[in-house]
């Protein structure tokens, strides 16, 4: 019996970054950066939701923007820097400020949207988008969160925003 690995054709070999780390991994071109990242590589940090670019649930950072990746594929982002809430913390484990902040504010219910939160937030401090709890909605508009915890939400971006300026 033949006990060769096939690797189908249609099957890519790739390598991507995740939080200074090289993974190789085997797919189907029209896996999502979101499936490979959480069934193939077991980082489920990053949350399904809607799997349609309507939550926020699975934002990630590629190349320090962010990005949703149910709607990225995973081929696409080869070779750029990839970022999830798994590496956000300092390697000590110290918290991001971001993620101190919706600690001591409250941010958070079941804590499914969380980490797209989070992620979103701290895309947001570092485009400039934090200036006011209006300009805080507005660009984290794209983050739903079925628990309401949205004025807590605002509150912990803003008190991030104001610790990494000051
Ligand atoms: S799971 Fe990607 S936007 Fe909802
Ligand atoms: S805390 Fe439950 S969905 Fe946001």
């Amino acid at each position: 019996m033949n006990d060769q690995v096939t690797i189908s054709p249609t099957t890519l070999s790739i390598h991507l970054t995740i939080n200074g780390r090289e993974h190789a991994l085997d797919i189907e071109p029209r896996v999502t950066l979101l499936d490979a990242l959480r069934d193939r590589l077991h980082l489920t940090g990053t949350k399904k939701g809607c799997d349609q670019g309507q939550c926020g649930a699975c934002t990630v950072h590629v190349d320090g923007q962010r990005v949703l990746a149910c709607l990225t594929l995973a081929a696409q982002v080869e070779g750029r820097a990839i970022t999830t809430i798994e590496g956000l913390a300092g390697e000590d484990g110290t918290l991001n400020a971001v993620q101190a902040a919706f600690l001591e504010q409250d941010a958070f219910q079941c804590g499914y949207c969380t980490p797209g939160q989070i992620m979103s937030a701290v895309a947001c401090i570092r485009e400039g988008h934090a200036g006011s709890d209006e300009e805080i909605r507005e660009y984290m508009a794209g983050n739903l969160c079925r628990c309401g915890a949205y004025p807590h939400i605002v509150a912990a971006v803003r008190q991030a925003a104001q610790e990494l300026r000051s």
